[in-house]
């Protein structure tokens, strides 16, 4: 079984995606011979057959300590360094993971902070945090990015007081670049285990590294298969025939959509454990594409709980969308509506029939009346939710979004628009060498 990727209630026509058959092969080379934009941050296409096996076999080991020492695992990042871990995590793990009783998870709570700079936040999670063993990573390439930098000096210090500083060290982890950046330096002084984001992989293409696989791992989830079905996706996608390669035709789908004024992409799904998929999806597309002017706007949708609010503007109001709706073929779990003698709501036309084939009943509705209604639907299949297949997942997504975005004539590695508000940011806090800047940032706000 395979990723499946359709297309035939988008309304496109076959010459339309014939046109863009030599584009995709061009396109294709640059990813895979490193000459296209940005090729210095294409470690990702290969990661996947030459990961570093001494550093994966460390995660294992680290993960296993981190599962018998603690009740907590928290992780601090931003971005690219915690959207594929909680994605995985809330795909894969338990709907109710933190609160579910310890033997339905087999592992530690995890919170993901770092993410935000709220103080209510904060206070919340250090009143879950008393009396509970802890561990922590920190992830930032950089090494200097302020929320998780904040977070980390707030739950360091809260560490070291309640286990010292040798104590606390023997329950931290970093991961950040190899040699750069002031958590690199930190973790050197302060003796913590580190993992390597690579040169060469920017952070919303890391999720496979050990940025994704050290919290996924501390959750319980098998990283091996992870790995395998990204091997697996990387050969599958590493065809450079549009007509073979369901990948393509993804990125091929958008743009010509795109073009036709289709601005946003509603990611809809029918399971609520692919929320934080849609999340990292739309920090991977939005980041990568929206660029000089141009990309398409990534949105997400949680069907049928949106179908009450957001379905409406979807089906009847302006027609600039697409959807690509993300399907899990065969859920995990399912559960039968009862028969009820006395029928007092009415709904023994739905007795014996399973809640899964319902929410199936829901998508086919929905995506019919949407088409109908003028949004083009584009589907992609999951076959099931395991780890294997996360791996293909997240693989099948970076190739396309690599390949979007050099079809649509962007740079999709970097990112210099997110450099703005921390300039604007630093300015009003007040940190040396912003002065000036501070000074007509406080004038305007006057
Ligand atoms: O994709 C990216 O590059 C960003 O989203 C980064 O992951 C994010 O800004 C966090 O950066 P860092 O890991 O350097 O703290």
């Amino acid at each position: 079984k395979e990723i499946q990727f359709r297309y035939d209630n988008a309304n496109i026509k076959d010459h339309e995606i014939n046109y863009y058959g030599e584009k995709v092969k061009q396109c294709h080379r640059a990813l895979h011979d490193k000459t296209g934009a940005g090729n210095d941050f294409l470690g990702w296409v290969d990661y996947p057959l030459n990961y570093d096996r001494e550093e994966f076999s460390r995660i294992l080991n680290a993960a296993q300590k981190i599962e018998k020492t603690s009740d907590v695992f928290i992780v601090v990042g931003i971005g690219g360094s915690y959207a594929g871990a909680k994605a995985a995590i809330e795909l894969l793990g338990h709907t109710f993971h933190n609160i579910v009783s310890k033997e339905k998870r087999t592992s530690p709570e995890i919170y993901f902070v770092g993410h935000n700079l709220s103080g209510t936040y904060y206070n919340h999670l250090m009143e879950v945090l008393k009396d509970k063993e802890i561990s922590l990573c920190v992830i930032s390439k950089s090494g200097t990015t302020t929320e998780p930098a904040i977070a980390f000096r707030l739950l360091r210090t809260y560490m070291e007081q309640r286990y010292g500083e040798n104590g606390a060290a023997e329950r931290i982890y970093a991961i950040t670049d190899a040699k750069k950046g002031a958590l690199r330096q930190l973790a050197t002084e302060k003796g913590y285990e580190t993992f390597v984001i690579p040169d060469d992989v920017g952070g919303r293409y890391s999720v496979l590294t050990a940025v994704g696989l050290l919290p996924i791992a501390v959750a319980g989830i098998d990283i091996k298969q992870i790995m395998e079905g990204a091997k697996d996706a990387y050969d599958l996608y590493g065809v450079d025939d549009l007509f073979q390669n369901p990948c393509y035709q993804y990125a091929v789908l958008r743009n010509i959509l795109y073009g036709k004024g289709k601005e946003i992409e509603v990611l809809a799904s029918y399971e609520p454990s692919l929320r934080y998929v849609a999340e990292w999806w739309k920090q991977l597309y939005g980041e990568s594409e929206g660029k000089d002017g141009k990309g398409i706007f990534p949105a997400s949708v949680e069907f049928s709980t949106d179908l009450h609010s957001m379905g409406q503007l979807l089906q009847d109001g302006r027609r600039n969308i697409f959807e690509t709706v993300l399907t899990i073929e065969s859920p995990r779990e399912d559960i039968v509506i009862p028969e009820d003698e006395q029928n007092l709501d009415g709904l023994n036309f739905l007795a014996a029939k399973s809640l899964n084939q319902v929410n199936h009943h829901a998508f086919e509705g929905t995506m019919l009346a949407h088409t109908d209604g003028g949004v083009p639907n584009l589907v992609i299949g999951l076959p099931e939710a395991n780890p294997y297949y996360f791996g293909k997942l997240i693989y099948f997504f970076e190739k396309a979004c690599g390949m979007s975005g050099y079809l649509l004539g962007v740079n999709p590695f970097d990112q210099p628009g997110v450099e703005d508000y921390k300039r604007n940011m630093f300015a009003l806090l007040g940190k040396p060498g912003y002065e000036s800047l501070g000074k007509a940032l406080n004038e305007r706000l006057k």
